[in-house]
């Protein structure tokens, strides 16, 4: 048995599921929420074990695990696959399946179709969109059929295409303005939190100031209400740019080369796999072995 199905029978520590009843009372309590993306089961459980509050199976699955370039191409099906990971991989943490490009941009029917699915099918506790004011008919179906809804403003990278890249938002104060109209527009129509990604720190505090959801911020600042980050980002497993706002706790990358080097070069010259990894017949059974094949 592997360490990771040892780690999967791990108790949770005693702790109960975090429910939605708490991100409030955790505002009002001034105590932070942490969140962070997870796509898998393994990774959920750790999550879970560390004592992470909010599992986000967020569209950047299609970046840092499917390889693509943006968060676009990334289907429901494939979203709701890696969901359903997650969920048979953590039990207590409160768990958001990210609603992908064009699955909620139809009608507000096709949106609780879409959102529906992740409660369902997947073991979702909530979704997420992105956007503001143009998601209020969706937000607000998808609240009355009883799917908690997280709401997700400044960066979205699913608008990249018309943002001109992936640009801190919220820079003028017309933009901060409308940021703000739109957070409050979202919280009117049910949205139980809201994240507000890449925008400055003074325009994430005003709106955290002004609603009585939490905000859980990415590159906005130390006034939210609770903080996300981004799984391979977190855990220092990201090649290439990372945003400023990105930081990496570990070198997991790092180490996880120097694993595959070690197993490399002892495969190479031939010290692995050594007797402790080996396993031997019976002396019996292998004496009769050899008499039998002869005739082989
Ligand atoms: O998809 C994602 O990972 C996200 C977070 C950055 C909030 O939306």
């Amino acid at each position: 048995m592997s360490t990771v199905l040892n780690l999967t029978q791990a108790t949770h520590r005693g702790r109960t599921k975090f429910r939605l009843q708490q991100f409030e009372q955790r505002k009002a309590e001034r105590d932070k929420i942490v969140m962070v993306t997870a796509y898998d089961s393994t990774s959920a459980r750790l999550a879970e074990l560390a004592g992470v509050d909010v599992i986000l199976v967020g569209d950047s699955v299609a970046m840092v695990c499917l390889g693509h370039e943006t968060t676009l191409p990334v289907t429901l099906e494939e979203m709701l696959h890696h969901s359903k990971a997650v969920s048979r991989g953590a039990r207590t943490p409160f768990l958001v399946g990210d609603l992908p490009f064009l699955s909620y941009h139809g009608t507000p029917e096709d949106a609780v179709q879409s959102a529906g699915r992740f409660l369902k099918e997947a073991g979702m506790d909530g979704v997420k969109l992105e956007g503001g004011s143009e998601r209020i008919p969706a937000v607000r179906a998808m609240v009355s059929a009883g799917i908690p809804v997280m709401g997700h403003l400044g960066l979205t990278p699913q608008k990249v295409r018309q943002l001109g890249g992936f640009r801190p938002q919220a820079r003028t104060a017309e933009a901060a303005k409308i940021l703000l109209q739109d957070a409050k527009l979202l919280q009117d129509a049910g949205v139980f939190s809201l994240v507000l990604e890449s925008v400055p720190e003074e325009v994430a505090q005003r709106v955290t100031e002004e609603l009585v959801i939490p905000t859980i911020g990415i590159g906005a600042g130390l006034h939210c209400d609770g903080q996300v980050l981004v799984w391979h980002d977190l855990l220092g497993l990201t090649e290439g740019f990372r945003p400023p706002f990105a930081k990496a706790y570990c070198q997991l990358g790092q180490e996880v080369i120097g694993g595959l080097e070690r197993f490399r070069d002892e495969v190479r010259e031939g010290s692995f796999p050594a007797p402790a990894h080996t396993r031997q017949m019976d002396s019996d059974e292998l004496l009769k072995f050899q008499e039998e094949s002869q005739s082989c």
